[in-house]
């Protein structure tokens, strides 16, 4: 079977549209006909890493939505025909996927950024018959037809529109997810939220959603602070990382209940690490390299830092959830979208870069 794919062959060259042949689907597989995909940062790791880091020209996307074109000898849960929202993949063995909590598969990386299958394989070729990375998050959904872990597979109401559910696979079941899952905020309880972008707005979107009292909301673009008073924030900061913990104790009056960082920048999180009242709790997903640190004896005298993945969500009952809340108007992700033809890629790439689109989705017409 061939596909349309956009495929990036070096760490900071342009995906390009190419044509593949793709496998048959593995026994423990599905091949789904993609409706549309969110583009996330994640995408764009390759460009974040050193040149010398990049596995070979891959196939990214992880926030794919379609329906199952056909499935593997042994897939029993998912039937041709079904909607479906693809998420994470994991092992289903290790002591953390044995107690549902799958983002934190003691294989992560290689059942999701190992450039194919945890055996190695690749399930693309190209027109020259060479490899291309595939199944990263088990599903490489940048392409029109792919194949897909079984883990992976989300399925939802066949009545909802999928052009909009992909973003529930990893950023916004991560935003909401981190306020609702990892950090369990209370009613009244005051939040602050670093970075409003597609993480960060969906996190505050979820405040609402537990009735959260003061909810901060940090970033460096007016239009999306602006935006976060909408969803929720009760203020916003717009500041130098040196003065953001002052201005945190102050609108709290000692210091936050809780903090969610999505920057990824150190001097931020540090920020919002000293904004935290003694037993506040900051939970990081915001990715970033090297080391970050905090202040010994504030730590030992009762804060809580904790590292969030994808909100601690069991996709296969967390994205139904938020997709309900969609539907019924209480959780509005889709708010956050623009979408784009797979061809232009690039522009969507450029465009959340710039700050103008938060949430890009790539479809395939
Ligand atoms: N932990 C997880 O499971 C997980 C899942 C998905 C994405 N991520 C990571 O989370 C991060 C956020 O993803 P996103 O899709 O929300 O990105 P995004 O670009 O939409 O949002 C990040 C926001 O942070 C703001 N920001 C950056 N530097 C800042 C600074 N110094 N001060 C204030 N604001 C600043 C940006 O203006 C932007 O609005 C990325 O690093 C991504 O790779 C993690
Ligand atoms: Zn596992
Ligand atoms: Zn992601």
């Amino acid at each position: 079977m061939k596909t349309r794919a956009a495929v990036l062959r070096s760490a900071q060259g342009p995906f390009q549209i190419e044509e593949l042949a793709l496998e048959e689907p593995r026994p423990n597989e599905l091949v789904v006909r993609m409706v549309a995909v969110g583009m996330c940062h994640t995408d764009l790791l390759p460009r974040e890493l050193p040149p010398e880091a990049f596995g070979g020209p891959n196939v990214y996307g992880h926030e794919g939505a379609g329906i199952v074109e056909a499935v593997g000898a042994d897939v029993r849960s998912i039937a041709p025909g079904d909607a479906v929202v693809l998420s994470i993949n994991s092992c289903g063995t290790c002591p953390t996927c044995a107690a549902s909590r799958p983002p934190y598969c003691y294989g992560m990386p290689l059942y999701n950024m190992s450039g194919g299958r945890p055996d190695g394989t690749s399930a693309f070729t190209d027109a020259a018959g060479e490899r291309v990375g595939s199944h990263f998050f088990g599903q490489s959904s940048f392409a029109e037809y792919s194949v897909v872990a079984e883990r992976s597979v989300v399925r939802v109401d066949p009545g909802l529109d999928l052009a909009k559910l992909g973003p529930l696979g990893c950023g916004i079941q991560t935003g909401a997810g981190a306020i609702l899952n990892s950090l369990e905020v209370e009613e009244g309880a005051s939040v602050v939220v670093g970075g409003a972008g597609a993480l960060g707005m969906s996190a505050i979107m979820a405040t609402r959603l537990v009735g959260a009292g003061t909810v901060i909301a940090i970033d460096l673009h007016a239009s999306r602070l602006e935006l976060a008073q909408k969803y929720g924030a009760t203020h916003t900061i717009s500041g130098e990382p040196d003065v953001l913990a002052e201005q945190i104790r102050e609108i709290t009056g000692g210091g936050a209940d809780y903090a969610f960082d999505t920057t990824g920048k150190a001097a931020v999180v540090r920020a919002m690490y000293e904004g935290l009242n003694v037993v506040g709790t900051l939970g990081m997903a915001g990715v970033s390299a090297g080391e970050m640190t905090f202040d010994y004896i504030t730590m030992i005298s009762g804060r809580t830092v904790r590292g969030i993945l994808e909100g601690d969500s069991f996709p296969q009952e967390f994205i139904p959830h938020l997709a309900k809340l969609n539907d019924r108007g209480e959780f509005p992700f889709d708010d956050l979208i623009t979408t784009f033809p797979i061809e232009r890629i690039n522009e969507a790439e450029a465009a959340s870069a710039s700050g103008e689109v938060i949430k890009p989705v790539l479809t395939f017409d």
